[in-house]
């Protein structure tokens, strides 16, 4: 899982820079991403995928380099708010390769979508489409899709799991709000609907509950075929596609979803449909490898049952253990020890004991206050999921790549937080 190369004394090194001289000039805690690897990951999705169109999930990791990196790989985007429309625009990521999504949009996320003439827009719910067709200038039309509920649970923990009928999330297909949707949609003038979405859940192993999915799909195409005499162009079968966090865990290669891509060309073939153009939304598949945080140790304080290491951040950059009871494996770097290893719980500095960065990993048995811990695979739903729970602020994003490092979002101190507070 580990984008981390370790050489002898201890050193590690990610992009080619060595991670103890991120630590001296940025400081700790600090989020390292790795250029290149984010590079190799939308390639990969595009070879292996070659007729699909891959829209990042601007919600795993999100900033004007992550965006300017994804632009230029040739990836579209999958945007979830106006304030991830405004990174990506302001990044100059070109508007028509965009996809805004959420499950309750405001006015204003509508507004800017219009207002930035986005591809499309995923409609998630019935009342939605007068909203948005309000704001759609006249003699215009704006692209959409709608989520549909395939109804599969799928995806590693309750709170990351969307498909089912018992969820939030899209339009009910047997109990006919994603009929009436489209009904609905083709009737409006200023909406032009090209397809159907869905999204079953998140960090989801394996490629089984997407064939079904598209099969549930694909079925629905067919009836919008017979009922409309219409043919809609586009399936959007969503992200969540699971990476490994630890050499104990697969992820789901690119590769696997070529399947289900082939499963759509034959299904839709067998019903006299035109093969559907798909759009996959991998968010943690791209940006969750190739990150690590960086912490300094400040404690290590032995328990009656464990010993703890405790470092300079924690919950409030990575909620996912607290979160989803999430498992990371944790590396010291920058030093050799010869003391052997030893089991320990990492926790951080905040005010809970819900504030762990792993339950139980092995570090050396000398790890002391000062040496410098580097969880790997945060890549995804770290950066964009931090607080500034106790009065923390976030910490900077470096970017490395070939050989050098270079801030890309600066730490946030405690006057940024100070300046939001207007007083009495
Ligand atoms: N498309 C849609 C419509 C989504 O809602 C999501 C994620 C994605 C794509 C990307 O999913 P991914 O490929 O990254 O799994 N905070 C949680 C994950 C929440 C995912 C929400 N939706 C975590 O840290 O595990």
């Amino acid at each position: 899982p580990a984008t981390m190369r370790f050489t002898a004394g201890g050193r590690a090194a990610l992009g080619g820079v060595d991670l103890m001289e991120v630590v001296r000039r940025f400081g700790t805690p600090a989020y390292v991403m790795d250029e290149a690897d984010v590079r190799l990951r939308c390639r990969a999705y595009r070879s292996a995928l070659p007729r699909a169109e891959i829209a990042y999930a601007a919600k795993a990791f999100w900033c004007r380099a992550m965006a300017a990196w994804v632009r230029s790989e040739g990836l579209s985007l999958d945007v979830c708010s106006a304030g991830e429309l405004a990174v990506a625009r302001s990044a100059g990521f070109p508007a028509d390769r965009i996809i805004l999504h959420g499950n309750a949009k405001t006015p204003a996320d509508l507004r800017a979508a219009v207002d930035e003439r986005v591809g499309r827009v995923v409609i998630d719910d019935i009342a939605e489409i007068n909203r948005l067709a309000a704001l759609v200038p006249a003699g215009t039309r704006q692209k959409v899709l709608v989520r549909v509920i395939p109804d599969i649970e799928a995806g590693a923990h309750a709170a990351i799991r969307t498909g089912g009928e018992d969820h939030k999330f899209g339009l009910s297909i047997g109990g006919g709000a994603a009929g009436e949707a489209v009904s609905r949609i083709l009737a409006q003038p200023r909406l032009e609907l090209v397809g159907l979405h869905c999204h079953l859940g998140s960090q989801i192993a394996d490629a089984a509950p997407y064939e079904e999915a598209a099969r549930v799909l694909v079925e629905q195409l067919a009836r919008i075929r017979d009922a409309h005499g219409v043919v809609l162009p586009q399936l959007d079968l969503g992200g969540g596609h699971a990476i490994a966090y630890t050499s104990g865990q697969t992820g789901l290669a690119p590769a696997r979803l070529a399947a289900v891509a082939a499963s759509v060309e034959e299904r839709s073939a067998g019903i006299g449909l035109p093969v559907p153009r798909l759009t996959f939304e991998p968010g943690r598949a791209v940006s969750g490898p190739a990150g690590v945080t960086l912490y300094r140790v400040i404690a290590v304080k032995k328990g009656l049952r464990r010993t703890y290491v405790a470092v300079d951040g924690g919950m409030s950059d990575n909620p996912r253990p607290a979160l989803y009871g999430a498992p990371h494996e944790v590396r010291m770097i920058g030093r050799a020890s010869l003391a052997g290893e030893r089991e320990y719980m990492v926790v951080g500095h905040h005010c809970e004991s819900g504030d762990t960065l792993a339950e139980a990993v092995r570090l050396p048995a000398d790890v002391r206050p000062g040496d410098v811990l580097g969880v790997a695979a945060t890549g995804a739903y770290n950066h964009t999921m931090a607080s500034t729970y106790n009065m923390t602020g976030r910490p900077p994003v470096v970017a490395v790549s070939r050989g050098a490092a270079r801030l890309v979002v600066r730490r946030e101190g405690v006057d940024d937080l100070l300046r939001r507070d207007v007083g009495l």
